[in-house]
This record gives C-alpha cells, structure tokens and sequence, in this order.
C-alpha cells in the first residue's frame, strides 16, 4: 500500500551525567526531553524535496537525488535521503514540513532529533519496513557525522529513541545496552538555563577533543579510553592525560549518579553534577565565560548542583533545585518525556 502521508516526532535529550563518554565507549545517564521536533512528509510526484522549517521561517527545495554542498538544517534533508538510499531504502519526494520546539544550538541535541524524526518519517513514506532502533541511531549519527562535520557519539540518537516519560536510561555506549531507571526527584527540579552562547559541534572544539581522546587512547595501549586507568595517565603528556583523566573520572561519576538516583541521594546526585562541571571546565576545557556565569547564578539562586550540558563551548546548563527554591528568570523546568515514534 502507497503510504501519502506520514508524520513522526523525536524528542531532544538531556543528558544528566556523562559527558563526552558516547564515543570514548563510555556511559551516559541521559533523557528524552518533552519538547522535540515534528516531521510530515508528503508524497509528491515528480523529483522535488520541498521543505519548510517552520521555527525558521525557511524554506527549501531540491532534486531528492541531489547532495550538493548545503549547511544548517538543509545538510540533514540530503543526509537523509542520501544515507537512506544507502541502506536500501527509496525514500520518495515529499513535502516536509518541520515544526521545532527545540532552541538550535542549545545542547539538547535539536540536531539528532530532527535527523531522527526525518528518517522515521521517510521509511514509513517509502512504505518498506520500519528501521530497527539501533539502525536508526547509527544511520543518524552517520548523518550527522557525514554531512554535518560532527564526529558525534550515539548519545543524542539513543536517548531520542528510548525515552520514556518520568524515565532516564542509563547507556552502556561500549555493551549498546540500556537500562531505565525513574527520573525521582522528590520535590526537587531539574532545570535548564541557556547560556544565549549558541553551540555547534561541527564549529567548536568538538572533533578536536575526540580525536585527543583517540590519540590518548592509543598511547595507553587501549582499545578506548574505557579501558583506560587514572594510575597510567602519566604515560601521557599533559593536555591528553587531562582529557583522559576527564573520561575515566566521568564514568565513574555516572555509575555513582545512577546510584544515587535509586536510592533517592539527590545531595550526592547534585555534588556529582558538580564535579562534572569543574572536570568538564578543568579537564577537558569545554567551558566558556558565559556558561560559568549561567553556572553561577544558578548556584546563587540555591542550585544544589549545576553543569554545563551537551558538546560545551556554549549551550545550556542543568541544574538541580531543591525544593523552596526559584530558579533565575528564564530557566525551564524540565522533565523526562517518551522517546521518538510515528505519529498518527
Ligand atoms: C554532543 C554529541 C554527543 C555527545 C555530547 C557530549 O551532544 O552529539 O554525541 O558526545 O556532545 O557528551
């Protein structure tokens, strides 16, 4: 049966604790965010792609097989039909119309989910057999790397994809498993605060970390800094032992995050996101001046823990609030919403 219209949503993620671990092998405690982004797709006769991005104003149109040198969100619409047609899929000229709820450049990962929501929406449009979730992320960050320029991780699609209302998952980037554990926080919020610095991983010192950790990696004779001990960073000069030290520490602090989430510590969780935030300023230097003002307001304002989120060099920060608090103007309040699927 010819499927004319088909309509998906992926929602952006917030990642709680482990940053910079996705693509180090590492662990992440991460959630879907309530907001995200809405694809529908069209089927048109004919070659053309016509693309509308609401919250942009913007608009685009072009040959569904062309993959000629387009930036911004234009560069996931030919990602995406490009790297579907490389999985065997046809995904067929439609009319696209995106609605975003998601700021761009926030470190919510707007990016990975308008990718995800496109790609759910042009398999179901092509009428063959929906991707498996696994596929998906990987076809996603494929996207993202290929034609975006961001070495990324699999943080952002697999937190897209397996969220789930009131619910964290806790991601094992090297095993690919997860495991969901409820978002309590026992009156106390969990707030974000834009630092009004937007973040691009493709234009920040993004690929650059990544490769240091690959380069520290292969130093320490390890497949990944997973494997990687605190006691041999000395074997490292000093810039890479201090991303690795970044890594290792970062795993272990999400372990003791889920840890604390279980047995309701929200004073440990807070201390946790913390030591996050200094690591990811210290260690592996991904902080701005206007993300350690917004850091530090939220602080001011009684935050019992507050870190940068996402890729760094601008974006957001989170926050934990405890109760009788009030966050400063212009921090959201934010909770654990479902992952991506279909609509209608
Ligand atoms: C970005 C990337 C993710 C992850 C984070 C940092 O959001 O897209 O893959 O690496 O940065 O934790």
């Amino acid at each position: 049966m010819t499927v004319r219209v088909a309509e998906a949503f992926a929602p952006g993620r917030i990642n709680l604790i482990g940053e910079h671990t996705d693509y180090n092998d590492g662990l992440a405690l991460a959630f879907a965010t309530t907001a995200g982004v809405s694809v529908r797709a069209r089927r048109l006769s004919g070659a053309r792609v016509e693309a509308r991005a609401h919250d942009l104003g913007e608009e685009y149109s072009f040959d569904a097989h062309e993959t000629g040198g387009a930036t911004g969100w234009r560069a996931y619409l030919h990602g995406a039909y490009a790297e579907l047609r490389t999985l065997g899929y046809e995904p067929p000229p439609a009319s696209i119309d995106i609605s975003s709820q998601l700021p761009i450049g926030s470190g919510m990962a707007s990016s990975a989910a308008l990718t995800l929501a496109l790609c759910m929406a042009l398999v179901e449009l092509s009428g063959d057999p929906a991707l498996p979730s696994l596929a998906l992320a990987r076809l996603a960050q494929t996207v993202e790397q290929v034609w975006a320029g961001a070495q990324t991780g699999l943080l952002d699609q697999l937190a897209s994809l397996h969220g789930a209302d009131g619910q964290a998952v806790l991601i094992d980037f090297r095993e690919l498993t997860l495991e969901r554990m409820p978002l309590r926080l026992d009156g106390s919020t969990l707030v974000t605060l834009a630092s009004g610095e937007v973040h691009t991983n493709s234009a920040s010192g993004y690929n650059s970390r990544r490769a240091e950790c690959t380069e520290a990696a292969h130093r320490m004779g390890v497949e990944s800094l997973r494997d990687a001990l605190i006691q041999d960073l000395h074997m490292l000069p000093d810039t890479l032992a201090a991303r690795a030290r970044h890594v290792i520490s970062e795993n272990g602090r999400v372990l003791a995050a889920a840890r604390a989430l279980r047995d309701g510590d929200l004073t440990l969780l807070g201390r946790l996101l913390d030591l996050t935030h200094a690591s990811l300023r210290d260690d592996y230097e991904v902080s701005t001046p206007a993300v350690e003002r917004t850091v530090d307001a939220l602080k001011a304002a009684g935050a019992i823990g507050a870190r940068l989120i996402g890729g760094g060099f601008g974006g957001s920060v989170i926050a934990l609030m405890p109760q009788g608090t009030v966050a400063p103007a212009g921090a959201t309040v934010i909770s654990a919403g479902t992952g991506a699927h279909l609509l209608g």
